[in-house]
């Protein structure tokens, strides 16, 4: 199968799964294929598309999703790292089990229920108002609730429903039921299906702390998962994960692990998000199955951003009802860590949607004299030097440009379906196209009909008249593109789907994104960059990289010459602070990042420095010379309670 095959089949299942609840394959099925995606270097975006019957709701705030953590390790881990973030010693953390079911958004207007809606993609979801208000136990009325109150909770089928369902249905599981049943355009069949939720946030209320939320939740009649802990360690973490691990199947319902949140909410807003998952909260997944298998070969892959990753290849086996044959090694670090080596006897384990890992090597069964795995010293795809990034645990091949597997590999991306989704350049072609010389790089596929007009493609087996006129078609189709899907085209290392819309998101139009980014180097541009939510270190660091190598720029400068990159309409939001530029001057009340996470959820743009597309400048105590620039190019200047205010009234 080539790569674009499998991400058709992939976006076909997704379909299935998503939007018509009907999946063809089991959860293990679509596992592998998402696996194999992996490991050929495919991001696939796993997430549904909306399904455009229903009605569009915009989340107030996004609807993200959890990191995962599959070990003792990772929540020590994770645990070590907030705290060295926040500074502390000590942490309260509430574990809450993680129902497997469809996360939903409700929204409270003066205490009456007035809309839902699924999650979606995170930013907008569907409107299923009408269906989750058939839900038996869900409060259509608040008493006693003033102004707006959200709540955000998970619907699900427990295991005994789902099987009487299944009597006239043919749902693959209780999750796509629970999907099934609440994504009904018809609410009375929704009514008739055994749908319940447990609500497990809330978005507007004064409480504290989670389980200050939790009790409120309950207070105010919704249904509370009543499992829950507030842990003061990694140890009675852990305890509360293997008391529910161990009695799950007597709970009656599919719980696929154990989500761990800071219980301080002050501390939500303090340690923020990336664009995916929240920083203060992880899921503790559960092992759904384990084997015991020959790890036969190490194979290092390169990726299209140079990246050389270890891929396990196994002697085939079974893994609760899957073949497994490939495992994850994730980086050299692992292999080292755990002592990998070829010929080894491994434990590998599924859990969930997981790609498959190795847990363990079984090191009695070790021959004496079996040795350690060498890493290759140079790229085992164009021999370059290979190099590693300090702080970082990916080892790259620097040939960037003169390494073939990394030139294809980015070429594949820029044509596939995430980026200019150019039909009928697919794997083999682009592959085809290289070796003839006819597309060495990316500007090359929008000159590819010039050069036809002196190159004798028929001659190729595979090429007519038609097919030849079918691709040119739709390579000139493709000349007008969102500034998000052009940017994550480039396969800029870090710069994926999500962070190429944020990036779209702030700099709105292509030339303002180019020469901001050609000007990385000083402090303005690059504090910019890092103010955005989403965007890290590594991440500017990437993108000052790319723009720093004249090749590149060249190479852009070209691509571009054939293309109409559309500016990003940001023009949907509705808060008093929606799309204005703000900038924070002085010493704050909250902390500074607070401050700023708190503008941005609000859709404002938080900028470092004053100009006069500054909208709003806000001052706290002592501000200093961006207060002066402020009043001399006459901008509203607000001081931090009146910000407050303005926030509170939009
Ligand atoms: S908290 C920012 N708590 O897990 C996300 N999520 O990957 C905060 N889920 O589909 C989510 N039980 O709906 C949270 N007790 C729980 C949960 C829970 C299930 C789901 C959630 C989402 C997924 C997150």
């Amino acid at each position: 199968m080539t790569n674009q095959e499998l991400r058709q089949k992939i976006e076909y299942h997704n379909l299935l799964y998503y939007q018509k609840n009907k999946p063809e394959i089991t959860d293990a099925e679509y596992d592998i294929l998402k696996q194999k995606a992996v490991e050929l270097g495919e991001e696939i975006e796993v997430g549904s598309e909306l399904d455009s019957r229903f009605g569009k709701v915009k989340h107030s705030e996004p609807m993200l999703s959890l990191g995962n953590a599959y070990n003792e390790q990772d929540i020590e881990k994770f645990i070590t790292k907030v705290k060295k973030l926040l500074n502390v010693s000590k942490l309260e953390i509430m574990c809450e089990p993680k129902v497997d079911g469809l996360s939903f958004s409700a929204v409270y207007e003066d205490g009456r229920f007035i809309k839902a809606a699924t999650r979606g993609d995170g930013d907008y979801g569907e409107d299923i108002t009408k269906n989750i208000a058939t839900i038996k136990d869900f409060p259509q009325v608040l008493s006693g609730i003033k102004d707006r109150l959200e709540v955000r909770g998970e619907a699900y089928i427990r295991n005994d429903d789902f099987l009487k369902l299944n009597e006239n249905n043919d749902f693959a599981n209780p999750r796509n039921a629970a999907a099934g049943s609440l994504r009904q355009l018809d609410p009375n069949i929704t009514a008739n299906m055994p749908l319940k939720y447990f609500a497990y946030s809330l978005l507007g209320g004064e409480e504290k702390t989670q389980d200050e939320v939790l009790n409120r939740l309950e207070g105010l009649g919704f249904c509370v998962n009543k499992h829950r802990f507030l842990a003061k360690s990694v140890d009675e973490m852990l305890q509360f994960y293997n008391g529910i691990y161990n009695c799950r199947c007597n709970l009656g319902f599919d719980v696929d692990g154990i989500v761990y949140k800071m219980n301080d909410l002050k501390l939500h807003s303090k340690l923020g998000s990336t664009n995916r998952a929240p920083k203060w909260a992880i899921a503790h997944k559960f092992p759904a199955a384990y084997g015991k298998t020959k790890l036969e070969k190490i194979l290092i892959q390169v990726g299209r951003t140079g990246v050389l990753t270890p891929i396990a290849k196994l002697t085939p086996i079974n893994v609760g009802g899957v073949i497994i044959s490939r495992a994850s090694l994730h980086n050299y670090e692992e292999i080292k860590r755990k002592d990998i080596r070829e010929g080894d006897i491994v434990v590998v384990a599924r859990a969930g949607d997981v790609i498959p890992h190795i847990v363990e090597v079984d090191k009695d069964s070790r021959l004496p004299n079996a040795p350690k795995f060498i890493f290759p010293e140079v790229c085992p795809e164009c021999g370059s030097r290979i190099e590693k990034v300090d702080g970082e645990t990916a080892i790259r091949c620097s040939g960037e440009f003169t390494c073939k597997a990394q030139i294809i590999e980015k070429l594949k991306h820029f044509v596939s379906q995430e980026a200019f989704a150019i039909i009928g350049l697919a794997d083999k072609q682009i592959e085809f196209f290289y070796d003839i010389g006819l597309i060495q790089q990316i500007p090359d596929i929008f000159t590819l009909e010039e050069k036809l007009k002196e190159f004798d493609l028929e001659a190729y087996n595979g090429w007519g008249k038609q097919s030849i006129a079918n691709l040119l078609n739709s390579i000139n189709s493709r000349k007008t593109i969102s500034l998000d899907r052009f940017i994550s085209s480039l396969s800029i290392r870090f710069i994926a789907q999500g962070t190429a819309k944020l990036l779209a998101k702030h700099y709105v139009f292509f030339e303002n994104w180019q020469n901001s980014m050609m000007k990385l180097q000083c402090y303005e541009s690059f504090s910019e960059l890092m103010s955005i939510d989403g965007i890290g270190e590594k991440t500017a660091e990437s993108i000052r990289s790319f723009f720093s190598n004249q090749q590149n720029v060249n190479m852009l400068n070209n691509l571009v010459s054939h293309l109409n990159i559309l500016p990003v309409d940001n023009n949907k939001r509705s808060s008093a602070l929606s799309g204005k530029i703000i900038v924070f001057t002085g010493t704050l009340k909250m902390s500074r990042d607070e401050a700023s996470n708190k503008a941005r959820s609000m859709g404002a743009q938080v900028s470092s420095s004053v100009s006069s597309k500054t909208h709003f400048l806000v001052v706290g105590q002592n501000p200093g010379s961006k207060h002066k620039k402020a009043v001399e190019l006459g901008i509203k200047i607000l001081r931090e309670e009146e910000r407050l205010s303005l926030v509170a009234n939009s």
